[in-house]
């Protein structure tokens, strides 16, 4: 499936449910929001029916997130009876953390070829402030078990924010390579949130100078080496301990000309950027199990797919509500 500027689109985000056990201080407020009716998300029927028009159209990957995917109920059977239907799909998580340890063996027993761990720092009050909770061991306890037990590769997300974490880029480095993961540093986004602000934006150039070791010791990763169901981040390997530390510069860069990305939010609607003004609408063709017509939809969709998120107007979205 291609857009209307040659991207060849095969990897798909959806996100299964807006509501989340943290309260980000970018994301969301402290006292929750009005989340979607039951009756508006998407079911897992919904889902796979999706993915059964998908597939063929040339969908190889999806990633389900949030919100928090791990809090919605019947998450874990869904996946198994997914990867089993599906064997060729890779299926990938972003998450918290928080929960991983309560679902442990049936994460390990999925198939799941990737799991990214949002981590904004190690520093145990620090992460309090920033995710208003107290499941800072939790998440370590959820880290140790993917990076240690589960043999599916781990990543962690670290969203750089000045002021906050710029002082444990390198700790967190350590930490990541101790668990056995990679980090990615991703770039704060301008998304609808009280908290961002030009002061407090390291840029992907800023993130590599606080790269630990000085220049010479982190080289750039050829990207045509990377794998064409992959995400925008691009690495950079230490020349010394080989470690791969990703950068994802979702502002400044323009990844957009190599965007393969579709993503359905869980009230049902196709976004073809994450930061497009509002989406398509395919809950009733989901519930009408019009093939068809689901077809039809994706392809206008896809065709309208922006050129790049500068020319649009600032989303007054949240990540809960779009799944990042
Ligand atoms: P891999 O499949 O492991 O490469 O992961 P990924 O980077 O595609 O997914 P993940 O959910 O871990 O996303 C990490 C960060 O990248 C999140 O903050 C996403 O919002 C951001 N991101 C992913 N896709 C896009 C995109 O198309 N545009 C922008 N601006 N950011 C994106
Ligand atoms: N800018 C960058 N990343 C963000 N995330 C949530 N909000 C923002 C933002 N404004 C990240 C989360 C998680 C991923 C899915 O999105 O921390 O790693
Ligand atoms: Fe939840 Fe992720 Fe938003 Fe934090 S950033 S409140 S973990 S959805």
């Amino acid at each position: 499936m291609n857009d209307s500027y040659g991207r060849e689109l095969n990897y798909l985000r959806v996100s299964v449910t807006d509501r989340c056990n943290f309260r980000c201080l970018y994301c969301m407020p402290e006292e929750g929001v009005h989340f979607i009716p039951h009756e508006n998300i998407v079911t897992y029927e919904d889902i796979d029916f999706l993915l059964g028009v998908l597939i063929p159209m040339g969908i190889r990957k999806v990633r389900f997130t949030g919100g928090e995917p791990l809090v919605r109920r019947g998450f874990l059977g869904f996946l198994k009876d997914l990867k089993r239907n599906r064997p060729q799909l890779k299926i990938a998580l972003t998450t918290n953390g928080s929960l991983v340890r309560l679902f442990a063996e049936e994460l390990g027993a999925v198939g799941l070829s990737g799991l990214n761990v949002s981590l904004d720092t190690i520093d145990k009050e620090k992460f309090k402030t920033v995710t208003r909770t107290d499941e800072f061991e939790n998440v370590m306890e959820g880290i140790d078990i993917i990076g240690k037990k589960l043999n599916i590769p781990l990543k962690i997300n670290t969203v750089a924010i000045k002021g906050f974490n710029d002082d444990e880029i390198e700790n967190l480095i350590d930490f990541a390579r101790e668990k056995n993961a990679v980090i990615r540093f991703i770039e704060f986004m301008p998304l609808d949130c009280s908290v961002w602000s030009k002061d407090n934006f390291l840029s992907a150039d800023d993130i590599l100078a606080c790269l630990p070791g000085g220049a010479g010791t982190w080289e750039k990763e050829d990207v045509s080496a990377s794998h064409g169901t992959d995400g925008p981040a691009v690495y950079y390997r230490n020349v010394h301990t080989n470690q791969r530390v990703g950068i994802i510069a979702a502002v400044s860069s323009h990844f957009c000309d190599k965007c393969n990305r579709l993503r359905v939010t869980a009230n049902g609607e196709l976004r073809t950027c994450l930061f497009a003004e509002k989406g398509q609408d395919i809950l009733p063709l989901l519930r009408a199990r019009n093939e068809e017509a689901l077809r039809e939809a994706v392809i206008s969709s896809v065709r309208m797919k922006p050129k790049g998120w500068q020319f649009l107007p600032e989303t007054q979205k949240h990540m809960w509500q779009i799944g990042g």
